[in-house]
């Protein structure tokens, strides 16, 4: 029979606890799991194992769980119902304690879970050493995690709705710019600007859809599950899922502990928003070299070079465009630490954690400052237009000008296909070709053919739904002001 003295749990010896012969008495303590153990855990095991160096973060979520299970356990008779209040109020102390930067981690207590109940039974002794009764860490953690990503998330949508009414608000204040259209990074057709800004303003909205599809799922009270196969004690779970507002509970006590799918879903939206953020980062990041000269961030958010004085530099749009890579690394572990694990909770799935708080950040420090880029950024409407003005952008309006005249669509394109190789042996653009010149190529040439060569025409003919016309896309703009005034998370 020894006594182990692993940590004390006040200065004062006399409220001090022992863990010895695997039983709880007054004196001096050692981890919560002591009881099974004759030694103690090597430091370098003790480093090895922690989480709590990361999982802190979870402190409030871990509170308010172990609050309403504690409330639970009161009102349904396992413990005292004065027990229960005194475990709650004593909570909301730790709670303060932690917020104030005035509660000592160590990892011995290994993670959030220990620490705080540690501290509740430092406090209030027997009646906080009933916290745990009928739970098990792999429920807990599961909970803290469910809870922490169902705020996490509104938060994130929030920032991703403000960077939509960025980019609206660019739009708007460019109606009528036009730019060429790239495929292949190759000319293609004239688009409006706005029109190119909404289809991020519709990316970034299914980045949202998935974010808030993933909440619903995981918005659901794994507690009860117990370390895997629920628990003897008349627990009432309907009571916790009403209190943490949890719409639904968990069906399968092993499911619950066992997945993390949720978190992969999470990392998989938050993944796909970090390669759409790619994407509008090269745009950006090529709009402002000095061969396209389309847009200038502002000097606020861009920096100089240590060497090159003319230098001003993209940096948010790139750093962002590589911190797509580390969402991706995070999305990348959670699926391939959660592959081949058997059922049920394997301590594994402690690795959960780091990459998913770090794909949190990341995203989060992208939506601190793109808004404000994208508000900011200077369009060169003229450059653009310049650059729309490539008579071979049209060479599509020219085709169904062609159609027009009854010609089937492959032979338009024929045709205008060997137009374009005419104007180029004969060293001349699109729209320098006489009507003379286009007969000979085609006999259906006829004087309107010589005017489809306007970016404006262009754009004005393209009105269907979902085109670049200037009254679509003025209406997109409309549709997309009233989304975003209404409630931020409601959708
Ligand atoms: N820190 C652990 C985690 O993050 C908590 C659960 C530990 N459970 C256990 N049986 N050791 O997963």
């Amino acid at each position: 029979c020894g006594v182990f003295l692993v940590f004390p749990l006040s200065e004062e010896p006399m409220t001090c606890y022992i863990f010895s012969c695997k039983q709880l008495t007054k004196g001096d303590a050692m981890a919560l799991w002591g009881g099974r153990f004759a030694q103690d855990a090597e430091k370098c095991v003790r480093d090895f194992t922690q989480s709590i160096s990361y999982d802190k973060r979870l402190y409030k979520h871990d509170i308010e769980g172990s609050k309403a299970h504690a409330l639970m356990l009161g009102a349904s008779g396992i413990i005292p119902q004065a027990s229960a209040e005194a475990i709650c109020a004593r909570l909301d102390e730790i709670c303060g304690k932690i917020e104030a930067g005035d509660f000592k981690y160590q990892v011995e207590l290994e993670d959030i879970h220990m620490h705080i109940e540690s501290e509740l039974i430092k406090m209030l002794g027997d009646e906080g050493a009933r916290v745990h009764t009928a739970r098990s860490r792999n429920d807990q953690v599961n909970l803290d995690i469910r809870l922490y990503l169902r705020d996490e998330i509104l938060h994130l949508v929030d920032g991703i709705r403000s960077l939509q009414k960025a980019l609206v608000a660019q739009a708007e204040a460019n109606k009528r710019t036009i730019l060429p259209g790239f495929t292949h990074l190759q000319h293609a057709q004239p688009v409006l600007f706005a029109h190119h800004l909404l289809a991020y303003v519709e990316m970034l909205d299914r980045d949202c859809g998935r974010l808030l599809d993933a909440r619903k799922r995981l918005n659901v009270l794994p507690l009860g599950s117990g370390a895997i196969a629920g628990t003897t004690l008349p627990i009432d779970r309907e009571f916790v899922r009403k209190k943490l507002n949890f719409p639904s509970m968990t069906r399968n006590s092993m499911d619950a502990v066992a997945s993390r799918d949720f978190t992969c879903e999470v990392l998989a939206a938050l993944a796909i928003f970090a390669m759409n953020i790619s994407r509008l980062s090269e745009d950006i990041i090529l709009w402002m070299s000095q061969e396209f000269s389309f847009i200038m961030l502002s000097d606020a958010f861009c920096t100089g070079s240590s060497l090159m004085p003319q230098k001003k530099n993209p940096d948010i749009a790139e750093i962002s465009r590589g911190k797509t890579g580390r969402v991706y690394g995070a999305l990348m572990s959670i699926l391939t630490i959660c592959k081949g694990l058997p059922l049920t909770y394997n301590r594994d799935l402690q690795e959960d954690k780091e990459g998913l708080f770090d794909a949190i950040d990341t995203v989060n420090a992208i939506l601190s400052v793109y808004p404000h880029m994208i508000e900011t950024m200077k369009v060169f409407p003229e450059r653009m237009a310049q650059a729309a003005s490539d008579p071979g952008l049209m060479a599509t309006d020219l085709a169904e000008e062609l159609v027009r005249k009854g010609v089937p669509f492959r032979h338009a394109h024929h045709k205008v296909g060997a137009l374009v190789r005419f104007a180029a042996e004969h060293n001349k653009a699109l729209n320098e070709v006489t009507l003379e010149e286009m007969k000979s190529v085609f006999p259906e040439a006829d004087e309107a053919m010589l005017h489809v060569f306007s970016a404006e025409n262009a754009v004005a003919g393209r009105e269907v739904f979902g085109g670049t016309g200037f009254q679509q896309v003025a209406s997109q703009i409309e549709f997309w002001k009233k989304e975003l005034a209404g409630p931020e998370n409601g959708k």
